[in-house]
């Protein structure tokens, strides 16, 4: 997809879907979100670069810890995400130093050796060119600062998508394979490719390391209401429901069903618990 393409996503109905489920989002990847931002361990008095920061929950999160003599900068290319992420700095996070640019991380012209961390909540998969996104991103960092990112493993190891995609195999015709490398949630998910796109933009001391946790998909008053919550997220907002979203008729209802008795599985008191497995990325730069 062309770079535009990508914007125009994000700015349509895939940013609008993050807003009205940011609540949601936010409580399924808390724990991965979490585990970055502790490796990360942003210090008092930093300048915090958060990319690709959506609604801006890390950015806050980040905030807090950084204190009123730091500052964290969120960049993102969706206007709707950064729209309601500057409502709520307004309302929900009034006087943390936070600050918002709606701007595409891989040109953007940030100022130069200006900030102590970089961090991304999954916002750093999507880049056309990643080599030249995270070397404009090292422009911008301190000498001796750091880099920490949480991003998917691959797909298959993910059951937002390995789940519904087992449950609809025989359903509906395999897809073509996809290619791994291509922009999208789970393009970092092979360690030796992120760790040569690091090391080519400038970054050091590359480490990954996994990270996986059970995620709050499906949320309702009873089991049942739980499961029909995690189906109706499949089949609308997850990474899946680009494929579930093409069926029609007899073949939709069979794949609902099928989806359905997936996570009836993983279905316990308090909701519909997927696995999720990500990297922690951790690196340095050492000289600008
Ligand atoms: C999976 S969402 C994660 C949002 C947020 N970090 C969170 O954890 O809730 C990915 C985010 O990256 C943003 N994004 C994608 N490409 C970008 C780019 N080139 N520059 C800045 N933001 C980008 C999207 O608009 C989206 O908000």
């Amino acid at each position: 997809m062309a770079e535009n393409g990508r914007s125009a996503e994000w700015n349509g109905r895939k940013g609008e879907i993050w807003v009205v489920n940011h609540e949601r989002i936010d409580r399924m990847l808390a724990p991965l979100g979490r585990a970055a931002l502790d490796k990360a361990a942003p210090k008092p008095g930093e300048t915090v670069l958060d990319v690709g920061c959506g609604a801006g929950t890390t950015t806050f999160q980040l905030a807090e810890k950084v204190g009123a003599s730091g500052s964290v900068l969120g960049v993102d290319i969706s206007e709707p995400m950064l729209s309601f992420a500057r409502r709520r700095a307004a309302t929900a996070a009034p006087g943390l130093p936070v600050r918002f640019e709606l701007a595409d991380a891989a040109t953007y012209a940030l100022p130069r050796a200006q900030f102590d961390l970089l961090f991304s909540r999954f916002g750093v998969m999507f880049f056309a060119d990643p080599v030249a996104a995270f070397a404009n991103l090292h422009r911008a960092m301190k000498p001796g600062g750091q880099l920490c990112f949480v991003c998917w493993r691959p797909a298959a190891e993910n059951e937002l998508v390995s789940l519904p995609a087992r449950a609809v195999k025989g359903l509906i015709p395999p897809a073509p394979p996809a290619e791994p490398n291509a922009p999208g949630p789970f393009s970092f998910g092979d360690p030796a490719r992120v760790t040569s796109i690091l090391s080519a933009a400038g970054f050091s001391h590359i480490a990954l390391e996994p990270f996986g946790c059970r995620m709050l998909y499906g949320v309702g008053e009873t089991r049942d209401a739980a499961i029909e919550d995690a189906v109706e997220q499949a089949f609308e907002t997850g990474p899946f429901s680009r494929v579930l979203a093409e069926l029609q008729g007899d073949v939709r209802e069979q794949a609902r069903k099928a989806v359905r008795a997936g996570f009836a599985e993983r279905a316990e008191d308090g909701g519909v618990f997927i696995q999720g497995n990500a990297w922690i990325v951790t690196a340095l730069v050492e000289r600008i």
